[in-house]
């Protein structure tokens, strides 16, 4: 009896480790940090082209501002670098261009990140983060200063 619990644990383990290694590899080794979108207008299924919370204005896009501030933390800052200020990593997302175009741009590469051969280079955030937590971090990182 005690024989074959042990055996099925260890199976069950192994398969765990299996699966964590899969979702890493298909997810280009990110680990998500949930985003508490809370309080923030829900959005229909379909991708926004411009960001709502900018266009509703007032409180809706200053709680966007807030809770983007922590999504971008939790899973953009790594490679971005804190606050926005880009280190070299990747690029600083502060000279993303305003309005519409720049919303598009953003969506674009946030959903589906950017690999160059076969390798993440930036993992794909679709299947990880809300539409509105992308919006969140869009009005967070919109609203940083510029550099000199
Ligand atoms: C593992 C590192 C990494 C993480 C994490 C990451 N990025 Fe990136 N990101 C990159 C790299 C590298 C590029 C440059 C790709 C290229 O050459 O276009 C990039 C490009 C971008 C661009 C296009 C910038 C431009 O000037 O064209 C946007 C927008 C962007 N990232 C947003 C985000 C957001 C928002 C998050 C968090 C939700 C995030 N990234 C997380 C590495 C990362």
């Amino acid at each position: 009896m005690k024989k074959r619990l042990l055996i099925a644990t260890a199976g069950l383990i192994v398969l765990s480790q299996l699966t964590l290694v899969k979702t890493g590899f298909s997810h280009g080794d990110v680990q998500p940090q949930a985003v508490d979108t809370e309080g923030l207008t829900a959005l229909p299924e379909e991708i926004a082209l411009e960001n709502p919370y900018r266009v509703m204005g007032g409180e809706q896009y200053e709680l966007a501002q807030k809770v983007g501030a922590s999504g971008y933390s939790g899973n953009c800052a790594r490679c971005h670098g804190l606050q926005v200020i880009s280190g070299g990593v990747a690029p600083d997302l502060r000279l993303l261009e305003d309005g519409e175009f720049g919303d598009e741009w953003f969506m674009q590469r946030v959903r589906k990140g950017y690999s160059q051969n076969g390798a993440y280079k930036m993992p794909p955030f679709e299947d990880l983060l809300s539409q509105e937590a992308m919006w969140a971090i869009r009005s967070y990182t919109e609203t940083r200063p510029r550099p000199e």
